[in-house]
C-alpha cells in the first residue's frame, strides 16, 4: 500500500512507522497538515499537497492532523467518496461527525454506556462556573477543552483560581472549559488502543515538585503497566475508545488511590506512541500498520 500520515515529518514516529510499513511492503510518507491544498472549481475539485503529491495517489490516509484543520475532513470525504481511499480517524468522514469537535460528546456516550469519569461541568464563562461551582469540592481541576499534553489543566482551591483559570483558557482562544472534580492519585495510566484493542499502557508519575499532571511532556516519567493483570481497566479503556469511534487512541484512566476506583480522563485521537514504545517495548508501529492492512483486506473499495 501507499500510505500518508498526515500531520507528520520529520519525527520519531514517522519513521517508526516507515521502517515497519517498509518491512511489510508498504510504503509510508508524511506531510505537514498545514500544506494540503483544496482547488474548488464548478467543473472540478481536487486536494493535493504545496510539494505537488497529489492526495489520490494513496490507498489510505492516516489523519493525525489536530482538531482545528477541518478542511483535511472535507478533503478526506471526497477521497473517500471518490478514490476508495481508506481514511484512519474514518469517524471524521462520517456523518454526524461535527458533534466530535468537543470532548462533551466522549463524556456523553461514556455516560451512555455507563463508562466511569469524573463529575464534570462544560462551561462557557465564570457565571457559568459560578452557577455550578457548589456542586464541587476544592481542589478541583479546570481545563481547557481543546487541550493536549496536559497544557490548560489548572488544580484550583478557591473561586479565584478557578477565574484566573477560565480567563487563561479564553487568551487561547478556546470558549468551552471543564470543570471537573479531582481525584487524589499517584500518578495516571495512558493506555494505546488500535482498532479498539489495547496493544499496551504505561503509568505516568509527576515528578517535578508541586506538579499534579502526569503527562511525559509535563516532566512525567513513564513505566510499563502489566494491564494484563487489570483486565477491568483493559475493558473500560476499549470502550472508551469504542463508544468515542477513536481507531487509534491513547485514553488516559486515573484510579483514586482511597477507594482503588478509576476514572476515564481523556480519549485521546492521533496519539503519539514514541514513549509508549520507550518505556513498554511494545511494537505500536507494527500494531498500526497491521491494522491498516487489516482495513484493507476487509475494504470493498477499488483503491482499498
Ligand atoms: N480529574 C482529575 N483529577 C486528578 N488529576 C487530573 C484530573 N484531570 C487531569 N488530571 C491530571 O492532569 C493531566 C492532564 O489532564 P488531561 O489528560 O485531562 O488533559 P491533557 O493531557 O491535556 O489532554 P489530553 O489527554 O487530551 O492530551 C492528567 O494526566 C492527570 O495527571
Ligand atoms: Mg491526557
Amino acid at each position: 500500500m501507499k500510505i500518508l500520515i498526515a500531520g507528520l515529518v520529520t519525527n520519531i514516529q514517522l519513521l517508526r512507522l516507515q521502517e515497519e510499513g517498509g518491512k511489510l511492503g508498504h510504503q509510508v510518507e508524511g506531510c505537514y497538515a498545514a500544506d494540503l491544498i483544496l482547488e474548488c472549481k464548478t467543473n472540478g475539485f481536487d486536494a493535493f499537497l504545496a510539494d505537488g503529491r497529489h492526495l489520490k495517489d494513496y490507498n489510505l490516509i492516516y489523519l493525525m492532523v489536530g482538531n482545528r484543520r477541518w478542511e483535511w475532513y472535507t478533503a478526506a470525504s471526497y477521497l473517500a467518496e471518490n478514490f476508495g481511499t481508506l481514511i484512519v480517524n474514518r469517524k471524521t468522514v462520517e456523518a454526524g461527525y461535527k458533534y466530535y469537535l468537543t470532548p462533551a460528546i466522549d463524556y456523553l456516550r461514556q455516560t451512555q454506556n455507563n463508562l466511569p469519569y469524573p463529575a464534570s461541568c462544560v462551561v462557557f464563562n465564570k457565571k457559568g462556573a459560578e452557577a455550578v461551582i457548589g456542586k464541587f469540592n476544592y481542589p478541583l481541576i479546570v481545563k481547557t477543552s481543546a487541550g493536549r499534553q496536559g497544557r490548560g489543566v489548572y488544580l484550583c482551591h478557591n473561586f479565584d483560581e478557578v477565574k484566573n483559570a477560565i480567563e487563561e483558557i479564553h487568551h487561547t482562544g478556546v470558549k468551552a472549559v471543564v470543570i471537573r472534580e479531582f481525584i487524589p492519585n499517584d500518578g495516571d495510566l495512558r493506555i494505546f488502543t488500535v482498532g479498539f484493542k489495547a496493544i499496551g499502557a504505561m503509568k505516568r508519575v509527576p515528578t517535578r515538585e508541586g506538579e499534579f499532571r502526569s503527562n511525559i511532556s509535563q516532566g512525567g516519567r513513564g513505566e510499563k503497566f502489566e494491564l494484563d493483570n487489570y483486565p477491568e481497566i483493559k475493558k473500560i479503556a476499549e470502550n472508551a475508545a469504542k463508544v468515542s469511534r477513536t481507531e487509534i487512541a491513547g485514553v488516559d484512566i486515573i484510579i483514586n488511590k482511597d477507594t482503588g476506583k478509576p476514572y476515564i480522563l481523556e480519549v485521546n485521537p492521533s496519539p503519539q506512541f514514541e514513549g509508549l514504545e520507550k518505556y513498554t517495548g511494545v511494537n505500536a508501529a507494527l500494531e498500526i500498520i497491521k491494522y491498516f492492512e487489516s482495513l484493507r483486506k476487509h475494504s470493498t473499495t477499488p483503491s482499498g
